[in-house]
């Protein structure tokens, strides 16, 4: 069956504007902003150890995350590739692109390439996305990195609002995830995000403050509870 891009298609002209623009005044905003600024510093912590990378941004959006790496660290990526299944996410991506080099791909259009980085940032689900991960499995060097999102069935926003949708219903525990990435990859490093506090952004300025607190006391307490975490995975190496 196709997959349905009515959504992201819709919503891409404001898709930035509502999660990533000006300062934090909403747990949205607060949620994506700071999911960027992990990612940023992780390509960061790469860009040290490498001449030049060839980056695969999947699920790229409206291609806000590739605007900020290319931001940062332009001249470490020889290749970038932007790909979406949504091809008005992908057509706004392409229109605000920081850079004529950057190749704008659906899934089907993608070139033949090894890749030093995938991304792949608020999607991913290895119970809906058997053919995705695969694919990062055939298009990731042997030293590549899988950088990927993924959000637990018991996060505090699951529990307590969206128990009875039907995409968290096919969400798994991180301790699942943890089984099922550990076949194939190796954990590098896992990072929580987005903790959730009910009534907390009612208080913007308070929220500021108080939000990083909480998450890092939380992140040693009750990892569970994060909305996301943001997993760096290698492929094991075969024997
Ligand atoms: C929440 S947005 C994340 C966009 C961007 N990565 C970010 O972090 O802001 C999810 C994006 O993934 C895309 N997407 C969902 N399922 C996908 C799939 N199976 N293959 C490629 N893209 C997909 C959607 O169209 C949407 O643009």
């Amino acid at each position: 069956m196709p997959i349905d891009t009515s959504f992201y298609d819709k919503e891409s002209v404001i898709y930035s504007r509502k999660r990533y623009e000006g300062i934090a005044d909403t747990y949205i905003k607060w949620l994506f902003q700071s999911r960027r600024k992990k990612v940023v510093q992780l390509i960061g912590w790469l860009s040290q150890t490498k001449d030049t990378l060839r980056l695969l941004d999947y699920g790229c959006g409206d291609g806000i995350i590739t605007q900020a790496i290319v931001e940062g660290y332009s001249t470490k990526f020889a290749t970038i590739v932007c790909s979406d299944i949504s091809s008005e996410m992908l057509r706004i991506a392409e229109i605000k692109s920081p850079s004529k080099d950057i190749i704008f791909a659906l899934p089907q259009d993608l070139p033949e390439l090894e890749y030093n980085v995938i991304l792949a940032l608020g999607f991913l689900n290895p119970a809906v996305h058997a053919a995705e991960i695969a694919y990062f499995q055939t298009h990731l060097k042997p030293d590549g990195l899988l950088i990927c999102t993924l959000s637990s069935k018991y996060s505090l926003p699951s529990i307590l609002g969206l128990r009875e949708k039907e995409y968290i219903q096919k969400y798994m525990t991180y301790k699942q995830y943890d089984r099922f990435w550990q076949k194939d990859f190796e954990v590098v490093q896992k990072i929580p995000n987005g903790l959730f506090v009910p009534k907390l952004w009612a208080f913007p300025k308070l929220a500021r403050w108080l939000q990083p607190k909480m998450e890092v006391v939380m992140s040693i307490l009750w990892t569970s509870a994060f909305h996301e975490q943001i997993y760096v995975l290698k492929l094991k190496q075969k024997s």
